[in-house]
């Protein structure tokens, strides 16, 4: 975990209050909220419960039993109607919900009148194509308000939506239909990023040539409509439309009936999905959004994170509708046509509250100050972080160059499993220091311990006990639920992220212990590259390992050892790069394939990684007494340098 970034942060002494003019007019200004939720933390968690629409009253707040949560228990509510509906009803239809730009520049939005009669019609022409409660919907889609729509929708009728981040492959995608074994996938003929089409619909007809259990496609119309469909499986949205009625009851949900699937990488091949139910996880991004969020009626909320993400999950789409806010999507990437798009973005629709992440805020750094310079930012008051840990110095640049040195920063720890915010500042209350995510949010009870669990200064991040959002399962392998998160430290949610805290108890984030990557904000499994590298018909063995990079926080390095009698050629490399990015994705494709004779190994037979990283890195090797053969490490070392200088 040697790290040069993290060194300097664990130096860093620079602190922040919050300035006054920002406490004054914030929705949580006493320190007390902690006390008070400590003390009785399910009270905590009811009083925001309550601010929201129940169908029935739950009967039991928390039924925990280890590791099995169950929380609003009896409690029938749904999600849609507490985003659309309740917020109609109260005489805020006119309030814009949904502002959209595209990447080539048209615009579009929704006030929560509109979105809900949207989504009234999608979830009519959702059920009038059999799609019924407790079944499953793929949704791969760009980052259009279709997407908002289509979620809304199933959250309205009670069906689990899927969605599959529009970067992943047409395998990856089939995987995950698999999985879920979803009965509809929603699409569109294409999505912008940086210039150029996204084949989403050819994605999703090579994904189905796998895909038994799918019996439709219904594909939005974003392009120009020029792509295949296959008469009796596809639809376009429009059609699927036609004839729908505006009024469609939301369906009276089970508070532990699933929201959603979200697939996310682990420690091995296999993704995980994620379940997400229905009453806590509402209950959480409700309340994390009003308070670390500070949202006022007159606000603009944008979180640039793309929906494929739990980030887009919790705070594009539910925990701003949630609150009546309103939050903005943009379609493509930060620098088409050039680097200040963002920029632009905040001053064209007065953005007062920004959430992004340090490998976007690192590239915004690299692309000068001029380009932010350049822009009218004072509508900002909020800015936000989160993905991974951010450093002091893209923190200052951050605080100074966006905020304008007026802007509190909220540094939020969370993670696809626990379904919203746990650490972070309360922006009224918390003095901040660059790089820490400061202290867990009220209600919440992390700790720090090492390997035997007990408290300690610096080692592992755990929960004590459970919160509102959390995961209830991995769908279809309840064993591997309790093995990975309940397991290695009994009786506690083991997070797999190394923390410390200082002496003021503050939480600094040092990243992961496990063999989890994160490339450019991508969460990625090094063992799911090993198995794309190993299906190669030419490789024989394969190693993947993340070697820090300057803005992606991760490069991905692959040592590889090939079949006898194929050579490791540069045309080898550039296949087996593109391999991977077929397997997976563009996101995982290798930044550096080093072929190997052989790779280090223990006696007993294990790759060692750690020395592997030492070699990526440039570092004198660690330990090699264990090692079978120690000339291997040695000549692959020097074999790197060549290589990479
Ligand atoms: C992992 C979870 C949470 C939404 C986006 C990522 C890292 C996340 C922070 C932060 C330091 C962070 C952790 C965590 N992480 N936020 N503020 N400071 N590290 O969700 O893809 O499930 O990744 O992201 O390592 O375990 P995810």
């Amino acid at each position: 975990m040697t790290h040069p970034a993290i060194e300097a942060l664990l130096k860093e002494e620079r602190v922040f209050p919050p300035p006054d003019s920002f406490r004054r007019q914030a929705n949580v200004r006493e320190e007390s909220v902690y006390e008070e939720a400590a003390k009785d933390r399910l009270k905590f968690w009811e009083k925001f419960a309550a601010e929201l629409h129940w169908f029935k009253p739950w009967k039991q707040t928390l039924d925990w039993n280890l590791p099995h949560a169950k929380w609003f228990v009896g409690g029938r509510t749904n999600l849609s109607f507490n985003c659309l509906d309740r917020h109609l009803i109260r005489g805020r239809g006119d309030k814009k919900a949904i502002l959209w730009e595209g990447e080539p520049g048209d615009q579009r939005s929704l006030t929560y009148a509109e979105l809900h009669r949207e989504v009234a019609r999608f979830a009519n022409a959702l059920r009038s194509l059999g799609i019924r409660r407790g079944d499953r919907v793929t949704l791969y889609m760009p980052m259009v308000p279709e997407l908002a729509v289509a979620m809304l929708s199933c959250a309205r009728i009670g069906a689990a939506h899927s969605v599959v981040f529009g970067g992943f492959s047409a395998e990856a995608l089939r995987d995950r239909i698999n999985d879920s074994q979803s009965k509809l996938v929603v699409t569109a003929d294409g999505g912008w990023r940086r210039g150029s089409v996204i084949p989403l619909k050819a994605n999703v007809d090579e994904a189905l040539s796998g895909a038994p259990t799918v019996e439709g496609v219904i594909v939005f119309k974003r392009m120009d409509g020029k792509v295949p469909m296959k008469g009796g499986r596809d639809l376009w949205w429009e059609e699927a439309l036609k004839g729908q009625g505006d009024s469609s009851p939301a369906e009276e949900l089970e508070s532990e009936e699933m929201l959603y699937l979200l697939y996310t990488s682990g420690t091995t091949g296999k993704p995980k999905g994620i379940v997400h139910t229905t009453g806590g996880y509402m209950v959480g991004c409700y309340a994390t959004t009003k308070w670390i969020f500070d949202l006022k009626e007159e606000d603009c909320f944008w979180c640039s994170a793309d929906i494929g993400w739990v980030t887009g999950h919790s705070y594009v789409v539910y925990g701003p509708l949630l609150n009546g806010a309103t939050t903005l999507m943009y379609e493509g990437a930060p620098d088409h046509p050039e680097g200040d798009r963002f920029w632009k973005i905040i001053e064209k629709y007065r953005v007062s509250v920004f959430y992004t992440a340090p490998t976007a805020i690192r590239a915004f750094m690299k692309w000068g100050d001029q380009l932010p310079k350049g822009r009218d930012l004072s509508s900002l008051r909020l800015l936000g972080s989160v993905g991974e840990p951010i450093n002091p110095e893209a923190w200052i640049w951050y605080h100074e160059i966006i905020g304008g040195g007026r802007c509190p920063i909220v540094d939020t720890w969370w993670q696809t499993e626990t379904g919203h915010i746990l650490i972070s500042p309360l922006p009224g209350i918390t003095t901040l220091k660059p790089g820490s995510a400061t202290r867990p949010f009220p209600g919440i009870e992390a700790e720090v311990v090492n390997d035997q669990g007990e408290l300690s200064e610096s080692g592992y991040l755990v929960i004590r006990s459970p919160w509102p959002g959390m995961l209830r399962g991995i769908y279809g392998d309840p064993k591997r639920y309790q093995e990975i998160y309940w397991s290695r430290i009994p009786g506690v949610y083991f997070t797999g992220d190394g923390c410390k805290r200082d002496r003021d108890g503050y939480f600094w984030l040092l990243g992961r212990v496990d063999d989890v990557l994160k490339v450019s904000g991508h969460r990625l499994s090094t063992m799911e590259i090993e198995s794309a590298l190993v299906d190669h018909p030419g490789v024989a063995e394969a190693a993947a390992i993340g070697k820090h990079h300057e803005i992606k926080e991760n490069a991905i390095v692959a040592f590889v050892t090939l079949k006898s009698g194929v050579a490791g050629s540069p045309q080898m490399e550039a296949e087996l790069k593109e391999h991977v990015a077929k397997k997976i994705g563009a996101i995982a494709r290798p930044d550096h394939i080093l072929f190997a004779a052989e790779l280090p190994k223990t006696r007993s037979g294990k790759i060692m990684r750690r020395l592997l990283r030492d070699i990526a890195e440039g570092r004198v090797l660690g330990d090699t007494t264990t090692l079978a053969d120690a000339t291997i490490v040695q000549s692959l070392k020097e074999k790197y340098e060549d290589k990479e200088g």
